[in-house]
């Protein structure tokens, strides 16, 4: 005989349960925070005492299962760490039609032309919808099934009669279990599919893709519900209007956290942009005033992006600071350094700080780039297209050495340029690696250990300020 299950609301915050849902925790008295579980049963953990609580050397602890299903869609591969890995679960998140669908479609279809069998569980849309866009992406293989249900228990039971290499469930917030009353897509529900989906991903050894969509607040599926359910999570951003995406590893249990792909959505679906550095540069005025070319640094590949500043005189009691694409908080912080520093008038002018393609940038080797943009724009003044910079600043002015110095010189010279403007501190280290690498032409380096020595060889210093 099948009992049913029990449920409990748990506190998101303290943990406590409660028979029934209450706004505010008695508790703790947080408010919103009780979220409906299932109770386990007691009988696994048991059993779980036996053979396995046996401690083991190192050596002797099992291999993983099975080699990583590499796509061939070189970008996707990328951001993966080298392609899926099998019996393990990756959440796919993005706003609606930014192209999760299409990208996994995609995947599934390059997986079974390799002779994987692939699954593609929808519960958004119709069969006949999946075949329209298979059929425009010339992804229409005999390989991979399409399964339509929302109902969790439906689509386990499917997963447990075919052995799939790779499955993808479309959307996890549209899937529902019911062992649970909550509504679908609400927290209880999500986090209880995806941890049994999870779960099943490890037992039957595939990989399992989740599609996510992302809330307002730019969380998938509520505050971090799942990011801790699964082994890695992939972000898709861009702008709907352009047609260019951006994948981005946010978190990745096998491979580096922050390694980006980037894609353009065209009539056959997504393909990777080859060429990533001259991408973000195309377009490019080199001799504007306010432009910077970055040495940039995502996950594990170094490329050029522009970084662009616009100072104008504030009609504001106070000046606006907006930044598109990097930290304001930083940009914040560097104009406020320069203005203490080097006397800069920059709290009298707005700041618009942008960053061209539609990259976000977070590493802080980007200070430099920011600082120069900054004053070029405010003195007018244009650093020229030959010059590529990256270097940290820190509060005393002083320009910190960064990750990769070398890969960044060496992007920065393929692509022509031929200044390259650095924390000084990495010069012995770039100079070395330069050396090795034979390039036919080294880029002349300029190393400099604080801000104001930056400016100054870049003839930006006092006396070439306006
Ligand atoms: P989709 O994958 O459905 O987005 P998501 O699953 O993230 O909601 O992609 C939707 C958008 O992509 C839609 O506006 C149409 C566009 N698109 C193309 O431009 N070319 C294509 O080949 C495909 C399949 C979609
Ligand atoms: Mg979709």
């Amino acid at each position: 005989m099948v009992s049913k299950p029990k449920r409990v609301f748990a506190c998101t915050s303290c943990g406590a349960q409660h028979p029934k849902w209450l706004g505010r925790c008695p508790d703790c008295g947080a408010w919103n925070a009780l979220v409906e579980e299932v109770v386990a049963s007691k009988e696994p953990a048991r059993r779980a005492q036996g053979a396995f609580a046996d401690p083991m050397p190192l050596p002797q602890a099992p291999r993983a299962a099975g080699a990583r299903l590499a796509t061939g869609i070189a970008e996707l591969d990328r951001v993966l760490g080298g392609g899926f890995v099998p019996a393990s679960s990756v959440l796919v998140g993005g706003d609606p039609g930014i192209g999760k669908s299409t990208l996994l479609l995609q995947a599934a279809a390059a997986l079974a032309r390799q002779g994987h069998a692939c699954l593609y569980w929808t519960a958004e849309e119709s069969p006949a919808q999946v075949r329209m866009r298979a059929e425009r992406l010339q992804a229409l293989a005999e390989d991979v099934h399409v399964l339509h249900a929302a109902e969790l228990e439906a689509g386990e039971a499917a997963l447990a009669a075919h052995a799939y290499a790779f499955v993808v469930v479309d959307s996890i917030q549209t899937v529902f279990t019911e062992a649970l009353t909550s509504a679908p897509g609400t927290v209880a529900q999500v986090r209880e599919c995806a941890h049994r989906l999870a779960r099943l991903a490890k037992e039957r050894g595939f990989a399992l893709a989740l599609v996510g969509h992302v809330t307002k607040e730019g969380a998938i599926a509520g505050p971090k519900v799942l990011e801790h359910l699964v082994d890695t999570v992939l972000l898709f951003e861009g702008d709907r209007g352009l047609a260019h995406r951006i994948l981005r590893a946010v978190k990745n249990r096998f491979g580096a956290a922050g390694e980006v792909g980037v894609f353009e959505m065209g009539d056959a679906g997504l393909r990777g942009v080859d060429e990533v550095s001259r991408f973000f540069l195309a377009g490019r005025t080199a001799d504007a005033s306010g432009v910077v070319a970055l040495a940039a640094l995502e996950g594990t590949r170094a490329l050029m992006v522009e970084v662009q500043a616009l100072v104008a005189p504030t009609a504001f009691a106070q000046a606006k600071r907006t930044a598109v694409g990097a930290d304001a908080a930083r940009l914040m912080m560097l104009a406020a350094l320069m203005e203490q520093r080097l006397g800069l008038a920059f709290s009298q002018h707005d700041i618009y700080l942008n960053v061209a393609g539609g990259l976000r940038l977070v590493e802080p080797a980007a200070d430099l780039a920011v600082a120069l943009a900054l004053v070029s724009s405010l003195s007018n003044a244009p650093l020229g297209g030959d010059l590529a910079v990256f270097g940290e600043v820190g509060l005393a002015g002083e320009l910190r050495p960064v990750a990769q110095p070398q890969a960044r010189v060496h992007e920065a010279a393929r692509l022509g340029f031929r200044r390259v403007l650095l924390p000084a501190a990495s010069l012995a280290r770039v100079r070395e690696a330069l050396a090795k690498a034979k390039l036919g032409k080294s880029p002349e380096l300029l190393g400099a250990r604080t801000l104001k020595e930056a400016l100054e060889l870049v003839g930006l210093g006092r006396s070439g300020l306006r």
